[in-house]
Order: C-alpha cells, then structure tokens, then sequence
C-alpha cells in the first residue's frame, strides 16, 4: 500500500492509498482521479498517462527504461526532467508511499 497524492492543475489535490501491485496510473483510474487518460491501458505506448514527479517528496522513483524514454518525448504537455510514465511507476510493498505526482495540463 502507497499513499499516493495526485495534484491537480488548477491547484487542488487528491491523496489515496494505492495497493500494490498496482501502478501509479491504475491508482488514478480506480479513484476515479480525473487527468490520466491511459488510452493504451498502461503499456508505455500512448504518454497520455505522463505525470511530473514532485522531487521534493524525496521518494525512490524505479529506473526508467528505454520504452518509456521514448514516449516522454510525444507527450502533449512538454517533457520535463522530472516527468515520467505513471503506469510505469508500479506500487510494491512500501515503495512509492509518499509519492506526490502534478498532473499535466493535458494528455492528448
Ligand atoms: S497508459 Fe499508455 S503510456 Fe501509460
């Protein structure tokens, strides 16, 4: 379990816990968190679930590999160094507890 907070753009928040194994997209989508679209269902293929990590929340992000590299750079908001790929970021054990992620202005 993870207590995830998703922040909005126009400023307000939504804090849940996330069980694992579920990843931080998958998180979004059964709290009903509106701004991850997740058109490809979370298979780093369509960037529409793209998030900006808050680096101040200080939590261990999984490395990021080749395939998510590579869709970071189509999103409709622009890449940032700390966006990432939410159904890529994936809940185990404690891991990812406190994370804080800003949702883009847009994903498509
Ligand atoms: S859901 Fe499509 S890239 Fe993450």
């Amino acid at each position: 379990m993870a207590k995830i907070t998703y922040k909005h753009p126009d400023g307000t928040e939504t804090v849940v816990d996330v069980p694992a194994p579920n990843t931080v997209m998958r998180g979004a989508k059964i709290n009903n968190i509106v701004g991850i679209e997740a058109q490809c269902g979370g298979s780093a293929q369509c960037g529409t679930c793209h998030v900006y990590v808050d680096e101040t929340c200080g939590v261990a992000l999984p490395e990021m590999h080749e395939d998510e590299d590579e869709v970071l750079y189509g999103t409709a908001s622009p890449r940032r160094d700390s966006s990432r790929l939410s159904c890529q970021l994936r809940i185990t054990d404690d891991a990812l507890d406190g994370l804080v992620v800003h949702l883009p202005e847009r994903q498509s």
